[in-house]
Parts: C-alpha cells; structure tokens; sequence
C-alpha cells in the first residue's frame, strides 16, 4: 500500500499533485452548464463538483476556480441569474471534455462541439439538446472559501427536464438508464452500474 503525508502532498510535481487531489474523494457528477450573456452570446462549460445541498427548497451548489482569469459561466450567471445544468451522456464525452478549452469570451463552446442550444419554456439560458436530465437553475448567493480564493455558489433548481424512461414511481432518476457519466479526476470519464436500491436504513442492534 503507498502512503503519502502531507509533506510528500506538498512537495509533489504539480501535475501529479492535480490528479492525485482530484481523483483521491471518488466519483464527481458531470455537468454541462449552459448560460448565457446580457447580450445573447451563449457559453457551455463542464464541471464536476455540482452537487445537491437540499431537497425542500431544492438547492445545487457548485465549486467555482478563482476568478484571477476570465470566467464566463460566472460572468453570465452573475449578470443574469439563470443557467442550466445538463448531464453528459456517454457518447458525448469527448465534446463535453472539450468544453473546458479556454475559448475567447465571444467564442461559443455550442460552435465548437456538436452540441446544440436548446431554449424551453422561455427559459433565459440554454440547455444541451438531447440531453436526457436537464435543470432549469437560479443563482442565489455566493459563499468565499477563503482557504484557495474559490467560491462555492448556491442556487435553486426551478424546473426539471427529465426524458421518458428514466423516473420511477418514486421519483428516483435512474442514472444507467439516462447514459450519465460520472468524472474520475480531471480527465477520466466513466460508466457507472447501479448494484442495488435499498429500503430506508434501521438500526438493527
Ligand atoms: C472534468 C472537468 C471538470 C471541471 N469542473 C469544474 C468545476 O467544478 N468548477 C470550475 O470552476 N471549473 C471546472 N472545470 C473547468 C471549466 O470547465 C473551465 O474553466 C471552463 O473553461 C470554464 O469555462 P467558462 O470560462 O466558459 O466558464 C472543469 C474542467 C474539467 C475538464
């Protein structure tokens, strides 16, 4: 078995440093969110540390980088408040990868990838076409993580797009069925396989 301490973390190669931290806490969830600017230039960008904060309200929360460089999805997201977060299926990986290609501010990731925008129910931003899980999202409030100059951004989820097939009676999405990928690290794409559903957890002794 390796072991590493926190000095060996710290002395590391940058790059090694990178995958190591990134792929040690287990699986992401993977993510295109889609906006757009107060001028109508849409954006898409991946990312992989969305995550649920709370059924009632429904809350997301995401890591943002530091802001040091130019970052449109926030840019887009702080000037309009709307943005959607679309699940990559598995024959989309290499497009969705290629998202994070650090493209001029007028340059739209939609124009260089096969994805297409999508605009429902006069929704301000745009959506991933074809995308099986789609979710309508509201900015609400930004929280600094002082300790590496990020921001951890909190917002609603107002409307669910959900193609037919994937819900069960309880609500449950059913994520093989939908395609979605999971995110290894920084670059690694993966299948997931369901092993099992369980009832509601008792103590047993
Ligand atoms: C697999 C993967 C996951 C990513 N996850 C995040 C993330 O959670 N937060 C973030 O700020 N950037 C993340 N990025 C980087 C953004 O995708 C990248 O900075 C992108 O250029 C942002 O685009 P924008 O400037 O158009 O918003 C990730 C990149 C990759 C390849």
């Amino acid at each position: 078995m390796l072991h590493y301490s926190r000095a060996d973390i710290d002395q590391m190669d940058k790059i090694f440093r990178l995958n190591l931290i990134n792929s040690c806490t287990g699986y992401k969830s993977a993510n295109l969110i889609g906006t757009q600017s107060a001028d109508g230039r849409t954006n898409l960008a991946v990312f992989s540390s969305i995550t649920h904060l709370g059924s009632n309200p429904p809350l997301i929360g995401f890591v943002l980088r530091p802001t040091t460089v130019p970052r449109d999805s926030y840019r887009n997201i702080k000037s309009s408040s709307f943005f959607t977060v679309n699940h990559i299926h598995h024959s989309t990986v290499a497009d969705a990868h290629h998202t994070s290609a650090n493209y001029p501010e007028d340059v739209s990731e939609f124009s260089k990838t096969d994805f297409e925008a999508e605009y429902l129910d006069d929704f301000q931003a745009p959506f991933v076409k074809n995308a099986k899980v789609q979710l309508a999202c509201r900015f609400l409030n930004e929280y600094p993580i002082k300790e590496n100059n990020t921001l951890l951004l909190v917002s609603e989820i107002l409307a669910i797009h959900v193609e037919d097939g994937i819900l069960e009676s309880d609500g449950w999405l059913n994520l093989q069925q939908a395609g979605s990928v999971t995110i290894n690290g920084l670059d690694g794409y993966a299948k997931p396989e369901l092993i099992e559903r369980f009832p509601y957890a008792k103590p047993t002794r």
